[in-house]
């Protein structure tokens, strides 16, 4: 039961939530390989609309989101909404084999969700594979049109998201927004790390 509260305060949440000012977000999200020239090498890549990183999804709290993922690459993808509560919608989680089948080459899946309940910086990131290296973004939801930051309002937002490489692959990165206010810089840091068989040769972090 005490497990259950959480979800049912949410589950009360989302069925008191004004719908009248809640906005659909559609996004389209190609998966393809695309060429990065970095570290005195070209490589072929697999990302997000010809990306890297991909594109940020920017919505409100409350707002109903929609992405549909075409995959161009010749792999299974999946995509994860890294931190969004998924409630109500578990099957759109997207780990790979875990909530969902993967989209497999050549065809497409759309993930449809809402963000009630929930501020805040968060990520998106293949959830199938090595493809999480290079297939990923920011997501960040903004409060509701009309309230308040929980904090001082920024005067500039700076997504920032953090790529770390070795010379013929990609390792690890993170997400890093700086909120700009006139009193404080806030942060909120997600970050991953994939294992590289080139480290130990000789690569250059960057
Ligand atoms: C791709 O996904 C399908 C299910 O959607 C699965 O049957 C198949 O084994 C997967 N292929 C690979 C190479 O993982």
């Amino acid at each position: 039961m005490v497990q259950l509260l959480p979800a049912l305060v949410a589950l009360a949440l989302l069925l008191v939530r004004p719908v009248a000012d809640a906005a659909m977000a559609k996004y389209t999200f190609t998966v393809g390989s695309m060429q990065i020239s970095q570290l005195c090498s070209s490589t072929s890549i697999i990302a997000v609309n010809g990306q890297l990183p991909g594109p940020s999804i920017e919505v409100n709290e409350g707002d109903d989101v929609a992405v549909k993922v075409v995959n161009n690459s010749p792999y299974n993808v999946t995509i994860h909404w890294h931190g969004v509560l998924q409630l109500m919608t578990p099957w759109a989680d997207g780990p790979s084999m875990v909530t969902q089948c993967p989209i497999q080459p050549s065809s497409s899946y759309t993930y449809r969700f809402s963000v009630p309940g929930q501020e805040g910086t968060l990520w998106w990131h293949a959830h199938s594979s090595f493809l999480r290296a290079t297939v990923y973004g920011a997501f960040i939801i903004r409060p509701r049109r009309g309230n308040a930051y929980p904090f001082p309002a920024p005067d500039k937002e700076v997504p920032i998201v953090l790529g770390n490489r070795c010379r013929s692959c990609i390792v690890s990165h993170s997400l890093l927004v700086i909120e700009d206010t006139k009193k404080s810089l806030t942060f909120s840091c997600l970050w991953m790390r994939l294992s590289c068989h080139e480290q130990a040769s000789g690569g250059t972090a960057m």
